[in-house]
């Protein structure tokens, strides 16, 4: 048989680590990226189009008979690069337009989920900064606000009191912070606890639930410092055990495919639950991603046994069979290195050195984000540059192999946390 030819759209380290895993399927006979990073090489092949050319990537998958197409980021969902594929009969897998507003508008995300029934902070949907700040002091405590449109996740401003709540719904809503994508502001009650990334895999009406992993946002040890998109993830993470797993599959994922099917935008992809789980175990959504998250996916490729590329193609094409998707017993962390400046405004062309012998160390792998070839040389391209990933029988081996796979890889101003697993290592 000659295996299925699969067009991955996306250029970071969640798009590696996802061809990679669909590489080594033995369904799959074929691997591009489009437009890929520095570590796009055989036997993966470089697409040079951008991934928010709808258009033309739709006509590069039709011209080239691509089977499946495995959509990456957001934007191109949100854009409708799902439907342009499917009207012109190419399998994705990624959820329609209608259907990614769950992640494109957090109001309609809230909404969703009250009509659906799952647990989610108490909020409310304003465009009149006057009736915002109005909410904000009914308050007891400073809530969440948030850009309702894609933000790159900056759109988020946990504030520290009431006043700086108010001044956030101002300087979106009066001062257009975040442009279109803050004239509508979603404010909500700020909620205490442990976060975790759950994923599903979903048809549109089944699912299978992925290894809970959970994600450090902040770019200093400690949990300190500004967000970033993530600075390294862990799974399976301990925090979602099988009890509150099965309840997150009853109370989130059951009720939101049902309530997506009934609206008329059935999911189909990755849907990635954002849940505060509070101290005393009860879980609540925070977001609804459309899409893997970057680094999580960095771990869970590395934690999914059987054909990944079937899996994928069933889901795309409303026919996942959610026996098909074996989990293995390992133990994943990914570490991300980061560029100097990262978060704030990054610096590249920094030559990057020491990746054979990073990925020389046993269970560790080397995945490529914000990096590019220049001649003979690799180079940073990007505030995210590598996220070295590393598999284990236990995750405190993991972590110490992962740890020794970056401790080989240099260049000038690189940043990573060395803390990532702590909360599952204590003690
Ligand atoms: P979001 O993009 O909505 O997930 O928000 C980004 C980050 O802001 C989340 O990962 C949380 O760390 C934080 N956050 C968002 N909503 C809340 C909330 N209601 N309570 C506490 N933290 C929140
Ligand atoms: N790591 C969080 C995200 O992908 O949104």
């Amino acid at each position: 048989m000659v295996g299925r030819r699969v067009l991955v759209v996306g250029g970071g380290g969640r798009e590696h680590a996802l061809a990679l895993r669909l590489a080594e399927s033995a369904s799959v006979g074929h691997v591009a990226v489009a437009p890929g990073n520095g570590g796009t090489v055989a036997p993966l092949v470089p697409v040079p189009i951008a991934a928010d050319r709808v258009d033309d990537l739709t006509s590069f998958a039709v011209r080239e008979r691509y089977d499946l197409v495995v959509v990456g980021p957001e934007a191109p969902l949100v854009a409708g690069l799902s439907d342009a594929l499917a009207a012109r009969g190419v399998p994705t897998f990624g959820p329609s337009a209608a259907a990614a507003r769950l992640e494109g508008s957090k109001a309609y995300m809230k909404g969703v989920a009250e009509r659906a029934g799952i647990a989610t902070a108490a909020f409310g949907v304003f465009t009149d900064a006057d009736e915002a700040a109005r909410w904000i002091r009914s308050r007891p405590a400073p809530p969440v606000v948030k850009a309702d449109g894609l933000c790159a996740g900056k759109g988020v401003v946990v504030a520290g009191d009431h006043a700086e709540a108010e001044a956030a719904a101002r300087s979106m809503l009066v001062d257009g912070a975040f442009g279109a994508a803050g004239r509508t502001i979603v404010i909500e009650d700020r909620l205490e606890g442990a976060e975790a990334s759950v994923h599903a895999i979903c048809d549109g009406e089944r699912f299978v639930v992925l290894p809970p992993v959970q994600d450090h946002k902040r770019i200093f040890e400690g949990d300190r410092g500004p967000n970033t998109g993530g600075m390294g993830a862990y799974g399976p993470a301990p925090l979602v055990g099988k009890a509150l797993e099965a309840r997150v599959a009853r109370e989130v994922f059951e009720p939101a495919l049902r309530q997506m099917a009934a609206e008329g935008a059935p999911f189909r992809g990755a849907l990635f639950a954002g849940l505060m789980i509070a101290p005393d175990g009860e879980p609540a959504l925070l977001e609804f991603n459309v899409r893997f998250g970057d680094p999580e996916t960095e771990v869970l490729t590395a934690l999914l046994d059987g054909d990944f590329g079937d899996v994928l193609a069933a889901a795309a094409e409303g026919r996942l069979d959610p026996t098909a998707l074996v989990r293995s017993d390992r133990h994943a962390v990914a570490v991300v290195l980061a560029a100097h400046g990262y978060p704030g405004t990054v610096r590249s062309g920094d030559a990057i050195s020491g990746l054979d012998a990073a990925a020389r160390i046993e269970g560790a792998r080397v995945l490529h984000a914000g990096t590019r070839r220049d001649g003979e040389r690799l180079v940073t391209a990007g505030g995210r540059v590598l996220v070295v990933s590393a598999t284990a029988a236990t995750l405190r081996a993991a972590r110490d192999r992962a740890y020794e796979a970056a401790a080989c890889i240099r260049f000038d101003g690189m940043q990573l946390r060395r803390d990532i697993g702590h909360r599952a290592l204590v003690g």
